[in-house]
């Protein structure tokens, strides 16, 4: 740790998300962003003028040769994810790592030996795991309130949200897939959080491509860089039955397009022997003393801070313990993989 109980914050890439990340390092009184590394000067430029990072550099490589740097957050496309978390762990930097852990489980599952062998701080930014909702449910669970929990629902999609069509986002060979590895990490994740398990034993999976390839279903997320060039060749929609170690059965559905009735749904459900839990809005179905009832869980405020990168430094700080753990985000990895590889060979994949 740096001087002065302050944590120095390199972040490397000033895109949309790396501005997110800029921004939630600031909120910590105890860390100071001191440094940027981005390929395009004039974003870098105008990402340091405007969040005051005194030191800007097109390489990243130079930022981890910094003795006095504690922390390296990565906010890259997909594919520099893997090797510059690696080229940071081994520079002895804590790495906050953006989703998907990596574009395959095997580098995702160097990540996990490196920060254990250099023992030091490997986060992958989950924040809607983060959300006081979720969190919530999770003391639903823990509480016992649902009874066993044996199945849940877990979905992502969205009507036309597909990001930036044309740029790495929709290439495979840099984004490494679509939908299930943009969105439907998250919607993972989030479930595998709420279960308390993450170890799937089988996998079976279907994954489509029928928006983006048509240049149809673009999002919000940027400006689309439509060209015969850059072929879209990554899924836009996913459905996958999951089975736990346990028994229990998870359902993921994720699409950045697809015909439906919301733009987007972000949603999860849980089945327990005693109740059904619902979000969002978070909600508990039960038989009451009247009929069956559907109630609104007020979201509980004594939580982990739902600032995935104030949690990052206080874990540091040692005011608080890693949230999301780098053996949790190579299991969601290995289903994630698991689901491309039942889609491609047709049949159900085994997990190890
Ligand atoms: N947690 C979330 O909810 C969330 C939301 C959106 C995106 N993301 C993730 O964040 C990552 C970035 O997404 P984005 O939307 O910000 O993408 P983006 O394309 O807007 O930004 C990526 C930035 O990295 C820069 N870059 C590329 N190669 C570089 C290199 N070698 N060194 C330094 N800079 C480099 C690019 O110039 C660009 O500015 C992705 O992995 C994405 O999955 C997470």
């Amino acid at each position: 740790m740096s001087k002065q109980n302050t944590l120095n914050v390199a972040v490397i890439g000033a895109g949309a998300i790396g501005l997110d990340h800029i921004r939630s390092f600031q909120q910590h009184p105890a860390a100071r962003v001191v440094a940027l590394a981005e390929v395009s000067p004039r974003r870098g430029r105008e990402a340091a003028d405007l969040f005051n990072i005194p030191e800007l550099v097109t390489d990243y490589r130079r930022l981890l040769a910094r003795a006095d740097l504690d922390v390296v957050s990565i906010a890259l496309p997909n594919y520099l994810h893997a090797p510059v978390a690696l080229a940071a762990l081994r520079a002895g930097k804590h790495v906050m790592l953006d989703k998907p852990m990596a574009t395959n489980a095997r580098d995702a599952a160097k990540l996990v030996a490196a920060a254990k062998k250099g023992r030091r701080l490997l986060m992958v930014g989950q924040n809607v795991r983060f959300t006081p909702e979720v969190q919530t449910a999770r003391q639903l669970v823990d509480a016992g309130v649902l009874g066993e929990v044996y199945h849940a629902k877990t979905a992502w999609t969205r009507r036309s949200g597909i990001p930036r069509i044309g740029s790495w986002f929709t290439q495979k060979r840099f984004a490494g897939g679509g939908s299930t590895y943009d969105i439907g990490v998250h919607a993972l994740d989030r479930c595998l959080y709420l279960l308390g398990e993450f170890d799937a034993v089988a996998v079976s999976g279907q994954t489509y491509s029928k928006f983006g390839a048509r240049g149809l279903g673009e999002g919000s997320w940027g400006k689309s860089e439509i060209d015969p060039a850059k072929p879209f060749d990554v899924d836009d929609l996913s459905v996958a039955l999951i089975k736990l170690k346990s028994g229990r059965t998870v359902l993921l559905e994720t699409s950045w397009a697809a015909h439906q009735p919301e733009p987007d749904f972000n949603g999860l459900q849980l089945f327990g022997t005693e109740a059904g839990l619902l979000l969002p809005p978070l909600r508990l179905f039960r038989q009451g003393k009247h009929g069956y009832a559907s109630e609104l869980v007020p979201t509980r405020t004594d939580l982990v801070d739902s600032n995935r990168m104030v949690h990052f430094i206080d874990c540091l700080l040692g005011k608080a313990e890693p949230f999301v753990k780098p053996a949790e985000s190579l299991a969601v990895q290995k289903i994630l993989d698991a689901i491309y590889r039942s889609a491609r060979t047709g049949r159900e994949v085994r997990i190890r």
